[in-house]
């Protein structure tokens, strides 16, 4: 084996937001956020192949929409390349094959685990040894959940969801996830946020309960604090969203999500058998694709010996 010569290939997780307490749009537009990101196992891969030239393809799982993901230079992969490539003073060459399990526009930062892992894997690949403080800021310019797919595991996000930092959590939190053909867009819900509250307080509404809830490891104490303040909205847009959470409710759940602006929704569960039995009960009662992962996860790093 030539060391340098082989591709890199970095997994960077989906997110679910336990807690997404928003404020009213600050002056650039953004909203500012008190939010708890949790990365959970359901992953995209990206491998960073040399070459002479830099270029992105797209596969994926069978639930993917690869058709809405830009394959040019709006992916955000691609821009993480030329990012990163400018903060280094020089282009960067790579493939970089994008490996997507992570629902498109699903709520589940599918696009900024993407670009999280195409930063790390075009780091090594070149080796270009930027430190954390760079990437971290480097992958706030690319996005406000970017620096969490860095990261990973369990943390407060603050800022526009960009600053972010990890806290305590002690628990396996086990999610059945059900993810929808048809994106939401981000941009949308907040709009519609402000539509809905117009006169909402500019400090968002604060994260303490469901840290403590964190810190017991209890699913049930999880369960009754999850705060999502972009699910009104979302519902509001996809009245179906309200219609499966309470179905999985019903279904046995101990409660029932909106992922961060949808439409994903999530489903909190007991135990792993607990998630398998709620995943069964919802594709039979005709959700089409749902899936199981646990959280927390890693963020973006380098799978070893990828072939
Ligand atoms: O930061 P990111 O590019 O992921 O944000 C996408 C869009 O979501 C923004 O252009 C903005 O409309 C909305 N957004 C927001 N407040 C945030 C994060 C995102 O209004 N804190």
């Amino acid at each position: 084996m030539i060391v340098g010569t082989q591709p890199v290939t970095v997994r960077a997780a989906a997110k679910v937001n336990l807690h997404l307490g928003v404020g009213a749009p600050r002056d650039d537009g953004f909203h500012p956020l008190t939010t708890v990101y949790q990365a959970v196992g359901l992953c995209d891969d990206v491998t960073a192949h040399h070459d002479d030239e830099l270029s992105v393809e797209l596969g994926g799982t069978d639930w993917i929409d690869l058709a809405s993901v830009a394959a040019d230079e709006d992916n955000l992969a691609h821009r993480a390349a030329v990012l990163l490539g400018r903060h280094h003073g020089r282009d960067l060459a790579a493939r970089l094959v994008v490996e997507k399990a992570i629902p498109v526009a699903g709520g589940l930062a599918g696009g900024s685990a993407d670009a999280a892992a195409a930063l790390v894997a075009l780091d090594r690949l070149h080796d270009l040894r930027t430190s954390d403080d760079d990437l971290l800021r480097l992958a706030a310019e690319l996005g406000s959940d970017v620096p969490f797919s860095l990261i990973g595991g369990t943390a407060l996000g603050t800022g526009r969801g960009e600053i972010v930092e990890p806290v305590a959590d002690v628990g396996t939190w086990w999610w059945v996830i059900v993810p929808d053909r048809d994106g939401l867009s981000t941009p949308e819900v907040y709009r519609h946020f402000d539509r809905l509250f117009p006169d909402a307080d500019p400090t968002p509404p604060s994260a303490e309960a469901l840290l403590s809830a964190l810190r017991t490891g209890q699913p049930v104490s999880l369960a009754r604090s999850l705060h999502n303040d972009l699910q009104e909205p979302a519902i509001d847009l996809r009245p179906d969203l309200g219609r499966l959470i309470d179905h999985g409710e019903s279904e046995g759940a101990l409660r029932g999500l909106v992922s961060g602006s949808g439409p994903t929704v999530v489903f909190l569960c007991e135990s792993a058998d607990h998630s398998r039995d709620l995943a069964g009960a919802l594709m039979r009662s005709g959700s089409p694709v749902v899936l199981v992962a646990n959280g927390a996860v890693a963020g973006a790093h380098v799978v070893p010996d990828h072939v």
